[in-house]
């Protein structure tokens, strides 16, 4: 399935879609060794969906309406992946819980970013809660993803010095900029086959 213009990325996404914009960026730069196959949201009005359609990447929209249950909608999240030869799937802001479905179909294949050194503030809201608990510094996780809520073995991390005069909006957004240079990092190691998961150790071999 991987040739020589890199390993096939599907992208699931919920809304603006920046990350997905530095994974395309890193692509046509000629820092990441990848290729998006397809971006699937959730959501029709994602802005997501246009970025990927402006690069020429099919943009697939896949309401949860009409599904009787998550574990259907995750079945049909896979046979789309399956149908776009996608190797590893990356979450860029998609708003929804994985099942089993696609996490077993996807071993060790699955990609997520979130918005605090876990495992500290997983869930929602993630910068809120780093505000209002009040650490000095915050950051960024890219890890596989498990069964769990932001619980899978954790590949790179970048930490976000809190300023005292911090919001939640300047938080994020200085934790954004760290996010769109590790995501793509992320995705090269895995595309030149150095990640390897032992327990919950990710090993980056050199
Ligand atoms: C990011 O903050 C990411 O950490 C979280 O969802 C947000 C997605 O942002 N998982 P964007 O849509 O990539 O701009």
């Amino acid at each position: 399935m991987s040739d020589n213009r890199g390993v096939k990325l599907g992208v699931l996404v919920s809304g603006n879609g920046t990350n997905l914009q530095a994974i395309i960026d890193a692509i046509e730069s000629g820092d990441l060794s990848a290729r998006v196959a397809c971006v699937i949201s959730n959501k029709g009005e994602a802005f997501a969906l246009e970025r990927a359609r402006k690069h020429g990447i099919p943009a697939i929209h896949l309401p949860y309406k009409g599904f009787d249950s998550r574990e259907a909608y995750d079945a049909a999240l896979v046979k789309i992946l399956q149908e776009h030869g996608v190797e590893l799937v990356i979450l860029a802001g998609f708003m929804r819980i994985l099942t089993p479905v696609i996490i077993d179909a996807f071993h060790n294949r699955i990609m997520n970013i979130h918005p605090a050194l876990l495992p500290a503030f997983p869930g929602l809201d993630a910068q809120k809660q780093a505000l209002d608990y009040g650490v000095k510094v915050s950051g960024c996780t890219v890890h596989f993803v498990d069964a769990g809520c932001d619980t899978g073995p954790i590949i790179i991390q970048a930490p976000v010095p809190v300023e005292n005069d911090d919001t939640e909006t300047t938080l994020s957004e200085r934790i954004h900029k760290e996010e769109h240079q590790i995501y793509p990092k992320a995705i090269q190691l895995f595309a030149e086959g150095r990640l390897s998961v032992a327990g919950r150790r990710v090993i980056i071999s050199s």
